[in-house]
């Protein structure tokens, strides 16, 4: 038996013409291309157009080259290129789209191009440092107000802290963006950025009590009124909820737990509000509270503010507050792991080094410690403070892998005043006089201060133990008013704002080093940003 077989040629121009379309599934990584080939089957008798058209699915999928091709009786055989382009979006997912390959009077071809998306990293990880390798939110409410200062455009796009200083602050306003904008506007930022992971900073500050020793930035909440469960319930559960949304999962979310308010606890309690504080414990509880929803987030990063070697640094004061931390942390549900790290210099205005003398320096058989300036204090500057405090909270239990931040929005002392070299006095109270670069009256001075620079421009792991320098406070946004003004944001007058005030026991009874004619705090305040951009240091080019 024979058997005749017949083959089907496919070579000459007369068979059925057909697109030849390979391959017909791309994979195009975001905010990149990728390609598909397109040729014809049988030789043409005339020229052939192909076009290909993107149809239903994630419009930042394009054509961008190759939509429309030529095919000739010479070059049908020869393969052309489509070019598919993935634009940054903000979204994690890998979106897709069909692309329907066609041409007169000829089968249609789909392709499928699929997204491979590049903001997640992978979602929802935990890193150790949130800063290492990743750019920083850049916050347009106060961005547009630094630009809009003269030469203030040479820092505009530095990453600053969004506080959440009210319960309101979490819904935002018409003149300030609520929480959930924020973070909208961070996906979109980390979208424009390539594949590199975007850092967002919140501080968390509406404890009842809040500022229990002063009054210039008293807030809404009270002890007396219900605050705790108020602060709980209005304030960090809608805090927890918004930051947990999965479409935020790709960013890394860092969150300042309650400046001034565990240290109040340990050198303020001889005030009512303070007292108050610690008796009912709210601060702790709230803290407390603060941890646990927030570190269950696992993009969300807490570091709990230590204060500053001004306020702390004495070890009547460290080791307490050391053990406050620690105590207060044992007490959350994941215990020290709730916890990334701890923030020094928050809003305040110590001097990141003090380069012309350390704490060991000796003057005409002095130890500097003995200086007015100095008073006795273990410290002379917030590296050296905040580096030795780390150690000193890993030996009461906390992780070896916690990292410190320092906010240096405003420690940079620049200017004309600042000293170029060490004192050649053998005074030791001369000696530290004139060459300390904080140039404040007195360490204990915190509102406006007079004379201070924009300090280091954030960065991430700039020294040992530490994950970052940081702008926390946002430089040109007041520490309170100079004299009382009217607010419903519970807003007190201290007398720390208002130049002409001689002081209490808290910085030695000396004048406030404050700036005149300042507006309450967190509302901008031009002259002070004007003299922080010219004191720069280091300066600003
Ligand atoms: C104020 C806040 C403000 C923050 C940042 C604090 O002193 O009390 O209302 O948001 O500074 O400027």
């Amino acid at each position: 038996m024979s058997v005749t077989a017949t083959e089907a040629d496919d070579d000459s121009g007369t068979g059925t013409q057909s697109l030849v379309v390979t391959p017909t599934a791309i994979s195009v990584p975001e905010g990149a291309t990728a390609t598909y080939s397109v040729k014809l089957s049988r030789q043409p008798t005339a020229n052939v157009t192909v076009t290909s058209t993107a149809g239903t699915g994630d419009a930042d999928l394009t054509i961008s080259a190759g939509a429309s091709l030529t095919f000739t009786t010479a070059n049908w055989n020869t393969a052309q290129n489509v070019t598919v382009a993935a634009a940054q979006d903000a979204d994690t997912t890998n979106g897709s789209r069909t692309i329907t390959v066609a041409s007169a009077g000829l089968t249609s071809v789909s392709v499928t191009a699929t997204e491979a998306d590049d903001d997640g990293g992978t979602p929802g990880t935990h890193v150790d440092n949130p800063y290492a390798g990743a750019t920083g939110y850049v916050n347009s409410d106060w961005s547009s107000k630094a630009a809009a200062e003269p030469g203030g455009s040479a820092v505009a796009n530095i990453s600053t802290g969004v506080w959440l200083d009210r319960i309101a602050a979490i819904a935002g306003s018409s003149s300030a963006k609520g929480l959930a904008a924020h973070l909208d506007a961070a996906l979109q930022q980390d979208a424009a950025n390539g594949s590199t992971p975007l850092t967002i900073q919140f501080v968390i500050y509406n404890l009842p009590n809040r500022d229990c020793s002063a009054l210039a930035s008293n807030g809404e909440l009270k002890i007396s009124e219900n605050g705790l469960n108020r602060y709980k319930t209005e304030y960090i559960d809608p805090i927890a909820a918004i930051m947990g949304q999965s479409k935020y999962s790709q960013l890394r979310i860092v969150t300042i737990i309650e400046i001034d308010s565990l240290p109040n606890l340990i050198t303020n309690t001889n005030i009512a509000a303070c007292q108050e504080a610690q008796q009912s414990g709210a601060y702790v509880q709230g803290v407390q509270y603060a941890l646990n929803k927030l570190h269950a987030i696992p993009n969300v990063y807490t570091y709990i503010d230590a204060a500053h070697h001004g306020w702390l640094g004495w070890d009547t004061n460290f080791g307490p507050a050391a053990q406050l931390f620690a105590s207060t942390v044992r007490g959350t549900t994941a215990g020290f792991a709730s916890v990334d790290g701890f923030i020094t210099n928050t809003a305040n205005y110590s001097s990141l080094t003090e380069p012309y003398f350390t704490i060991n320096t000796t003057v005409g058989g002095q130890t500097v410690r003995q200086s007015r300036w100095v008073d006795w204090n273990f410290y002379v500057d917030e590296l050296s403070y905040a580096q030795a405090f780390r150690q000193r909270l890993i030996s009461e239990g906390f992780a070896s892998n916690i990292g410190m931040l320092i906010d240096t929005s405003r420690n940079g002392w620049g200017g004309s005043a600042r000293p170029s070299g060490p004192s050649t006095s053998t005074n030791v109270d001369t000696f530290v006089n004139e060459s300390r670069v904080d140039r404040r009256i007195h360490a204990g001075n915190w509102c406006n201060q007079s004379g201070a620079g924009l300090g280091e421009r954030p960065r991430a792991n700039p020294a040992t133990g530490l994950d970052a320098y940081v702008w926390i406070k946002p430089p040109g946004e007041s520490d309170g008013s100079s004299s009382e003004i009217p607010n419903n944001e519970g807003k007190g007058f201290d007398r720390m704002c208002d130049p002409t005030y001689t002081g209490n026991a808290r910085n030695g009874n000396n004048l406030t080093g404050a700036l005149p004619n300042a507006p309450i705090s967190g509302q901008w305040f031009s002259a002070q940003f004007r003299q922080l951009l010219a004191n720069a240091y280091p300066p600003v080019n």
